[in-house]
């Protein structure tokens, strides 16, 4: 190309030269005939001198010239080949104020504009990307032909493997719901709604699919696990608390149209029915407070007056005050020892952690005979415990056992007035303490409750008072 320019402007150079050369033949030859002939001889031969000298300097001179815009286009090239690679980066260097030159400075600046564009598409890529990733919903967008076109990082997790962008998105993801609702919203360009339960085991996600303004579609995946377990047990409460309220109902129901319709009632009858009245009256009653305590340490307003305690204080408090729970049971309530240690506790609190587990131990544990309620300091605070010694608790309850309404023999609980909410009432307490609990206990050898509270931060004592110092 470059050569091409080079020869064209070689020739040109020539032509020029002739055409001079032939007017100058012209002029001279009218010259010629009015002119003497020695004159004339001398003349031509210093003309074709002179001819000779202009053509042997201007020849070099025009091939100088016609190499430096070779060299200079030849950069250009250059320069086009780089952009066309991608390399935003090269620059030409302009040099005089030619045409050629005022050119590389067009061109500069278009590569220059290429580049702060490709720039900016390139940030606001990765600013998308960035935000795509940090999503709680899983993304992804496949072709109308169904391939992948991208995903987020929640959306690869969800699926435990690559998703490949380019690749068929059934090869990455088997589920059926998603796979019908991007389907659907592809071939009816209209938005569609799906529920999965099997894309990533134990866990649920609303499927949203919308139609793509280019063909494909856009599947947004919203993990629901949490809202339906929260639904289930807000439904299973209204359900338990529906049939505790139900069964007392029932019976006060029952003995007051017995007592109304009975014309001439026994007053044996009457007072008998009286007591059993009275007994699921107050059976009610407790099961409201357990509610309202319930509702009361499960609410986000629940504020304790926590305050350093010491750990012996506090068992020595528990034994004192839940003395007269146990005198009529034969049971001996004993201190296992505690240490001095400051804990951070709510006393009110406490006592309803310990009178639960107290009251609980003489329910179901009093055939043992004894209760010990003791502290002992552990890595995370102080672990206290109230332990019996009588049926204990099978292993297959013990992981329920902190649940609201769980209880291990209904029949035997409802008797004893249990309500279900005991312990449930308890794990809040401890936990908004920054506590935990469990239980130990195998059939036969007692049930032991264990929980932890948080040691209290040591008290900041004021400086030894230090001999005052004299300046010198
Ligand atoms: N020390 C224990 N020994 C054996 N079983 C126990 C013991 N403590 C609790 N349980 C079992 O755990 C169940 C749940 O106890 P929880 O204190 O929550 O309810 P409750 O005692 O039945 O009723 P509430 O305490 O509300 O009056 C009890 O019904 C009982 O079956
Ligand atoms: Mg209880």
């Amino acid at each position: 190309m470059t050569r091409k320019v080079f020869t064209k402007l070689l020739g040109l150079f020539v032509l020029l030269l002739v055409f001079q050369t032939v007017a100058m033949e012209l002029i001279l030859r009218h010259f010629v005939e009015h002119t003497p002939a020695e004159t004339l001889h001398r003349l031509d031969r210093e003309a074709l001198w002179s001819g000779l000298l202009a053509l042997a300097v201007a020849l070099p001179l025009a091939a100088w010239a016609a190499g430096g815009v070779t060299a200079r286009l030849q950069r250009v090239v250059d320069f086009a080949r780089h952009i066309a690679q991608g390399d935003l980066s090269a620059r030409l260097s302009p040099q005089g104020g030619d045409e050629l030159s005022a050119m590389e400075a067009a061109l500069n600046q278009t590569a220059e504009r290429l580049d702060s564009n490709f720039a900016e598409i390139e940030s606001r890529r990765h600013e998308l990307a960035t935000m795509l990733d940090s999503m709680q919903e899983a993304v992804v967008a496949v072709t109308s032909e169904g391939q992948v076109r991208w995903s987020n990082a929640v959306m690869q997790r969800i699926a435990g493997t690559e998703i490949r962008a380019g690749r068929p998105l059934v090869h990455s993801v088997r589920d059926p719901e998603l796979l019908a609702c991007v389907r659907g919203a592809i071939e009816s360009r209209e938005v569609r709604f799906g529920r999965s339960n099997s894309l990533a085991p134990g866990r649920t996600f609303e499927i949203n699919a919308a139609p793509l303004p280019s063909g494909g579609a856009l599947a947004v995946l919203h993990d629901v696990t949490r809202i339906e377990a929260a639904e289930k047990s807000r439904r299973e409460f209204i359900a338990n608390v529906s049939h505790e309220l139900r069964t007392p109902l029932t019976s006060i129901q029952g003995y007051v149209e017995t007592l109304i319709e009975d014309p001439k009632p026994r007053p044996g009858t009457t007072r008998e029915f009286l007591g059993i009245i009275q007994k699921n009256v107050s059976r009610m009653s407790r099961l409201t407070e357990d509610l309202l305590a319930l509702a009361g340490v499960e609410s986000p307003d629940y504020k304790l007056a926590a305050q350093p305690m010491r750990a012996s204080a506090l068992v020595q408090d528990a034994i004192e005050s839940l003395g007269g729970i146990v005198v009529d049971s034969g049971v001996e309530l004993e201190s296992a020892g505690a240490p001095d240690t400051c804990v951070i506790a709510d006393a009110d609190a406490m006592n309803q952690v310990f009178g639960n587990l107290v009251e609980n131990a003489v329910k179901y544990g009093s055939s043992g005979k004894r209760i010990e309620v003791g502290a002992k300091p552990v890595a995370e605070g102080i672990e206290f415990w109230v332990r019996d010694f009588g049926p204990g608790i099978a292993s297959e309850h013990l992981e329920r056992i902190f649940e609201r309404f769980y209880r291990v023999d209904k029949a035997r609980s409802r008797e004893s007035g249990g309500t279900g909410l005991g312990l449930a009432i308890v794990k809040h307490i401890v936990q908004v303490h920054g506590g935990r609990i469990w239980v130990e206990s195998e059939l036969g050898a007692g049930a032991n409750f264990h929980f932890t509270l948080p040691l209290a931060p040591p008290v900041s004592r004021p400086e030894a008072s230090q001999p005052a110092k004299t300046e010198a």
